[in-house]
């Protein structure tokens, strides 16, 4: 039983990324602000994903991460490198799911409540531009269909804006 609920939730979380994924083809534009097509982004994910408690971008500046555009309640400005996970994605350049932010140690806690998280980094030209954070108040959230599909939009963000607009 506990097998197909949660089989039928990561079919529900799949069918909202391939509708995520097509939004976005319509509406992000690279002769727009990149904070605008950015910004946008963030609200559809926010909206369509009922799990997040928060979702936004960290902007690496000088290996120093600084919050940028976001859904949710404030948040911490700026992350170092190897700080949180944040900064450990900045490192690793790889994406890092938490099932249990209890569970590790560098974790820093912006939201009490927040209980799991994915990291993906977003990569222009082979740097990392920044991350892409998502937190969810719920234990175990996040899966390798979330790590999938955010590293596909992310690819697709990078093809698709203007990355060459310095946002801070
Ligand atoms: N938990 C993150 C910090 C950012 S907040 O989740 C918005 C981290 O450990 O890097």
């Amino acid at each position: 039983m506990t097998c197909n609920i949660q089989t039928e939730m990561l079919k529900a979380d799949e069918d909202i990324y391939i509708r995520i994924t097509e939004e976005l083809k319509h509406f992000l534009k690279p002769d727009e602000p990149l904070i605008s097509g950015l910004s946008n982004f963030i609200s559809l994910l926010k909206y369509s994903l009922k799990k997040i408690s928060w979702v936004g971008f960290y902007i690496n500046k000088e290996g120093n991460l600084w919050l940028g555009p976001f859904q949710g309640k404030p948040a911490c400005v700026k992350i170092s490198s190897g700080k949180g996970v944040c900064g450990t994605v900045l490192i690793q350049g790889k994406t890092i799911i938490v099932e249990d932010v209890d569970n590790f140690p560098e974790h820093i806690a912006c939201d009490a409540e927040s209980k799991s998280e994915i990291v993906v980094p977003l990569f222009i030209h082979g740097n990392i531009w920044g991350v892409l954070d998502l937190d969810s108040n719920i234990l175990n959230a996040f899966s390798e269909t979330d790590k999938n599909y955010l590293e596909k939009i992310c690819s697709f963000l990078a093809e698709t804006l203007n990355f060459n607009e310095s946002l801070i």
